[in-house]
């Protein structure tokens, strides 16, 4: 029997929050760890591409949808699956709204630990390379290892296109990723993706990297965050999640058949006047 997210009364409800299509990877792991949960993923694909927008007009941009979505949607707990976004917003969405936040940023500390040639790629977007924040996390966690900051501006794009079913050109991720790989006498063998949507690709990854390296994926470290965040499971609802899209475009068939395999099978018209 299939359940709407709403059909589950005393489900706890989650927001789920990007830009476009990467938080489904951050979901996908708290859905398989939480199947108590009535999840709604909400993308501001409108705003598409967040990792170009300027810092002022992503905090204003964020603060406003995830505020209207707030209102409208009454969530117990927000996950900003969105590093762009995590790493300059949160705070003010700390600030503005009483509700628990989880977010996402790039994960330095635990790939510097595992690291063994102390060699460490961060890969993301621009605006993610060059905040503080993740300056700050370099400072605090690289120890001895030494870390090269990728932004990739094309990369989010070229996830979200193979996921409407275009096709992308191994090329093209191969110049995404290719900064990653340093050998300065010790080869990089280990590289934090700091971007919600590169996990989407990360067979494409795997198959294009010049050597192998370990890929941090860090959802499943947001889910057990959020997981700890909202207490004890309940009984698994197993309930349908909804997808709202800024745009208000409705998904083509072959976006619908990417959702369905991460558990989206519902959709909501877009939040009126964003
Ligand atoms: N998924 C977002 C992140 O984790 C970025 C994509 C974008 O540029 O909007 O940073």
């Amino acid at each position: 029997m299939s359940a709407s997210a709403s059909g589950g009364p005393h489900a706890p409800k989650v927001l789920v929050f990007d830009s476009g299509l990467g938080g489904l990877t951050v979901l996908r792991e708290l859905k398989r760890a939480r199947p108590d949960l009535a999840l709604i993923y909400a993308a501001d694909d409108a705003a598409f591409p967040y990792g170009r927008l300027d810092d002022s007009a992503l905090v204003e941009r964020v603060g406003s949808v995830v505020g209207r979505l707030i209102a409208d949607l009454q969530p117990n707990l927000v996950v900003i699956a969105c590093n762009t976004a995590s790493t300059l917003a949160l705070p003010v969405l700390r600030a503005r709204f009483p509700i628990s936040f989880v977010g996402t940023v790039p994960a330095i500390k635990p790939a510097c630990e595992r690291s063994r040639s102390k060699r460490v790629s961060v890969l993301a977007t621009p605006a993610t390379v060059r905040r503080d924040y993740t300056q700050d996390l370099i400072r605090e966690f690289a120890g001895d290892c030494r870390v090269t900051l990728v932004g990739s501006e094309r990369l989010a794009s070229l996830a979200e296109a193979a996921l409407h079913g275009e096709p992308v050109a191994d090329a093209a991720i191969a110049t995404e990723i290719a900064p990653c790989f340093v050998d300065d006498g010790a080869r990089t063998d280990t590289v934090v993706l700091a971007c919600t949507h590169y996990p989407l690709l990360i067979e494409r990854l795997k198959h294009l990297a010049p050597w192998p390296v370990e890929w941090i994926d860090p959802a499943p470290a947001i889910a057990r965050r959020a997981s700890s965040l909202l207490g004890a499971p309940g009984p698994a609802a197993n309930l349908a999640v909804r997808a709202l899209f800024t745009s208000g475009q409705a998904p083509s068939p072959a976006l619908a058949h990417a959702l369905a395999a991460f558990g989206v099978t519902a959709f909501d018209a877009a939040l009126p006047a964003v």
